[in-house]
């Protein structure tokens, strides 16, 4: 065996035609960006690699730093699948051509929402699941610290809450961005960076990371946490002191998405990973790796923990307009220079 393979190899290069010998690597691999939590990225992992025999690099990172990442390798790409994350950087990618479209044998199994997001990239993103934001403050540290409970977006802006409120830099965060562009909803543009500024008085840090003020709420590092409702949930379930709750002006959600890079040098099999991913079964992996999202698939069971989305004031998010290059660049240039530099 050994012995043809070698044979093989000299013919090849004796041909001058090794650039063309297709390697069992080339073949076998899949380079994965997972953007939400690390717990729910590492099982469908090992069960995509199960399934499959191919072999996945998986890494981890914020939805704002993957698409900076994908623009940065363009013209080299080493990453074949960007596999969740807030749709806003899923859609900029779009728009800049970052990513390549596809139309998967799945689609019939989609909800709505789903498919929508893949109209209006024109099949360069799809919805994988889905899920509201809000905040949760530690119960415990609230009482100790005499607090008010906070019920309200404008709750937040108390002086009481000095240092007390942990949320995500935006441009590494899709969780971040998707307050932004819900408060500039909710707000109006003006209003809304003027609630921002009286916010950062109140913020004791800009994480990374979306979910980590959820982490950080249950340590009792933070008072009070702004993430996504399903991330607070994984921190009750596990039995933090903590209470999630849906701002009383309505809030955001986002659309978690899914795309291809565009040049993706094992396109193949990132196919097949698009294809498995969308399947009830796979998408099925998340409620043991306490990931309470809405899942896309019409058919994937929705945990009882996940927050119920029809129960919340959920504003008509526009999804086109705040995931366009443009507008989402805007912003963000915006917040740096008006919030992120206000005084304390
Ligand atoms: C968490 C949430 C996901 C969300 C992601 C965004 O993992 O569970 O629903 O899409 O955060 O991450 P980011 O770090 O970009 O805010």
């Amino acid at each position: 065996m050994r012995q043809s393979w070698q044979n093989t190899c000299t013919l090849a290069l004796a041909l001058g035609l090794v650039g063309f010998l297709p390697t069992a690597q080339a073949q076998q691999s899949l380079t994965v960006i997972c953007s939400v939590q690390e717990e729910w990225c590492r099982p469908m992992a090992e069960q995509f690699e199960k399934e499959t025999g191919i072999k996945v690099s998986m890494t981890r990172k914020s939805s704002g730093e993957t698409y900076a990442q994908i623009k940065a390798e363009a013209s080299n790409p080493k990453v074949d699948i960007w596999w969740g994350g807030t749709g806003d950087p899923h859609m900029q990618a779009a728009e800049e051509g970052l990513t390549e479209a596809y139309e998967s044998p799945m689609m019939a199994q989609m909800h709505d929402w789903s498919v929508r997001q893949w109209k209006q990239t024109n099949g360069r993103t799809i919805g994988i699941y889905s899920g509201a934001l809000g905040f949760a403050y530690n119960t415990k540290i609230l009482a100790q610290k005499n607090l008010p409970e906070p019920k309200c977006w404008a709750d937040l802006l108390n002086p009481k809450f000095r240092d007390e409120v942990q949320v995500a830099d935006p441009n590494s965060s899709g969780t971040s961005y998707t307050m932004l562009a819900t408060l500039v909803q909710i707000m109006g543009e003006d209003k809304a960076f003027d609630y921002m500024k009286a916010l950062h008085k109140n913020i004791n840090q800009y994480t990374k990371s979306g979910a980590a003020p959820a982490k950080a709420t249950s340590l009792g590092e933070t008072t009070v946490g702004i993430a996504f409702l399903h991330d607070h949930v994984t921190m009750i379930v596990d039995g933090a002191p903590m209470k999630a709750v849906t701002p009383c002006e309505g809030t955001g959600y986002e659309i978690g998405s899914m795309s291809i890079v565009k040049g993706a040098k094992n396109l193949e099999n990132a196919k097949k990973w698009y294809d498995w991913a969308l399947t009830a079964k796979a998408q099925a992996l998340a409620v043991p790796a306490k990931s309470y999202q809405v899942p896309s698939n019409k058919a994937t069971p929705i945990s009882p923990q996940a927050p119920k989305l029809e129960d919340i004031k959920l504003i008509d998010f526009d999804f086109a307009k705040y995931g366009s290059s443009a507008e989402r660049k805007r912003l963000l240039a915006k917040w740096d220079a008006e919030v992120r530099s206000a005084a304390k």
